[in-house]
């Protein structure tokens, strides 16, 4: 049997779509989901704190001290929403210099499941860097999400100044549809 109450880490980054992650916190846990946001420096400035606080969620943003015992579950799920230039590149490199990327990296060594909503500018996916990091991704088996359509495998970049209105378009249904199967919620059990 499918077991419930599952934890579902939610990662956010420097970029809009973060505004509206307190939106997935709900339907998170609407679908059966224990729900931690996992919040880059960056993220910071987008996140609405106060409907976070409101939704009593934890949120870290650093590692635990070392003296300290562990403050959450190991995540059955990731979910990566908004994925940054910044944070997807490091993330297929190995690179895990900061808490969100230790948890993303392990998530991706462990063979979670791992969901990657990539939210860059054309600008900056013609970068060299890009399109060889989504494919490192696509293989290591994470689930791209489009931000725009919702499709997956789909990864086109945002045109330049539209971040703000796909990101209040974004419907977080298309995040969580990856690991849907993964609590008992939807079965009505
Ligand atoms: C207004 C604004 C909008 C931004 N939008 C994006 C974006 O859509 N995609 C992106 O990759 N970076 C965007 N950035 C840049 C990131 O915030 C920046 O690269 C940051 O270092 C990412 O750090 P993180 O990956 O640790 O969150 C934006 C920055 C600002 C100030």
């Amino acid at each position: 049997m499918i077991s419930s109450n599952r934890m579902l880490y939610l990662v956010a980054t420097g970029a809009p779509l973060s505004s509206h992650v307190h939106r997935a916190v709900v339907l998170g846990r609407d679908q059966g989901w224990r729900v931690a946001v996992i919040a880059t420096n960056a993220a910071s400035a987008w996140l609405d704190h106060d409907a976070l606080e409101r939704l009593d969620v934890p949120i870290l943003n650093e590692h635990r001290q070392p003296d300290t015992t562990k403050r959450l579950a190991r995540p059955d799920a990731v979910v990566l929403a908004p994925g940054t230039f910044n944070t997807i590149n490091k993330l297929a490199a190995g690179i895990a210099d900061t808490y969100a990327l230790s948890v993303l990296c392990e998530a991706l060594g462990a063979d979670r499941r791992l969901v990657i909503v990539p939210f860059v500018s054309q600008s900056l996916a013609g970068h060299p860097a890009w399109t060889p990091s989504l494919a490192t991704l696509r293989q290591a088996g994470a689930h791209l999400v489009d931000p725009r359509s919702g499709q997956l495998g789909v990864d086109g970049p945002l045109e330049s100044g539209t971040g703000d209105a796909v990101a209040r378009a974004f419907r977080w249904e298309w995040a969580l549809a990856p690991i849907a199967d993964m609590t008992d919620r939807r079965l009505g059990q």
